[in-house]
């Protein structure tokens, strides 16, 4: 379980984050939603390991991120809101990279098979050559190489067509219900929100964001 106790954060002297405490159980997923600047990509660094809260604790299956650092990170798959690959190599190289860098030991075939669920069959070209959508599939797939129990995907689906937002969609489902990983990601597209998420985190307290949830049956926690 991945459990948060009164977070904050803040940059300079403004208040980010606020107080939050939340629980997220293995297999849920869990949206996370608010305007722009309201905190959400603070938010899933801080989870990241990438940057430090001013307050508060988190812990993961009982392992501290202030005393466990690195088995935390062995358990964290992160896709920032920048797409973080290398666009010179081709598909198959940066899989191969960040298998060097992971803590595990995968074949080039697992590798290519990790692709493939995704729908990615490109293999032997260079990554500048694919589309944008393609490129976050890839993205998708490197988070995923080391098998982690907590998947932190921020804005895994923006600005790809329908298609293949629906396919990422499934296939963070299954990931999230067939290997029991935690999921946390966020979205501006409600309707996607609706129909992925367990729950709904609701960054910034706007009433924006509740009333459009209001009717959908989900569970919205808001700060
Ligand atoms: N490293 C930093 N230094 C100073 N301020 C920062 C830093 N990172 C983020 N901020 C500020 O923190 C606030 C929250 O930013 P964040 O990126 O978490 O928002 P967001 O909810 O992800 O927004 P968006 O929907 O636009 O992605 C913003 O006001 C931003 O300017
Ligand atoms: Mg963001």
């Amino acid at each position: 379980m991945l459990n948060i106790q009164s977070l904050t954060k803040r940059y300079n002297r403004k208040q980010i984050l606020n107080n939050l405490s939340f629980s997220v159980l293995p297999g849920e997923v869990i949206g996370l939603v608010g305007e722009n600047g309201a905190g959400k990509s603070t938010l899933l660094r801080l989870l990241a390991t990438i940057d430090k809260p001013n307050k508060g604790s988190i812990t993961l299956f009982d392992y501290s991120y202030k005393k466990h650092r690195k088995e935390i990170r062995k358990q964290i798959g992160y896709v920032p809101q920048d797409i973080a690959i290398w666009d010179e190599l081709t598909v198959k190289e940066n899989m191969l990279f960040f298998e060097k860098l992971a803590y595990t030991n995968k074949t080039s075939e697992q590798l290519r098979q990790l692709c493939l669920e995704m729908n990615l069959d490109k293999w032997d070209v260079p990554v500048k050559t694919l589309s944008g959508g393609m490129k976050r599939k890839l993205n998708i797939a490197i988070s995923l190489i080391h098998d982690p129990t907590i998947l932190l995907l921020d804005e895994p689906t923006v600005g790809i067509d329908l298609k293949s937002k629906i396919e990422i969609g499934s296939y963070l489902l299954k990931q999230a219900k067939e290997h029991n990983r935690i999921i946390l990601y966020t979205s501006h597209d409600m309707d996607e929100i609706k129909h992925l998420c367990d729950r709904v985190i609701c960054i910034g307290n706007d009433l924006f964001y509740k009333e459009i949830l209001k009717n959908s049956g989900k569970e919205v926690i808001s700060f």
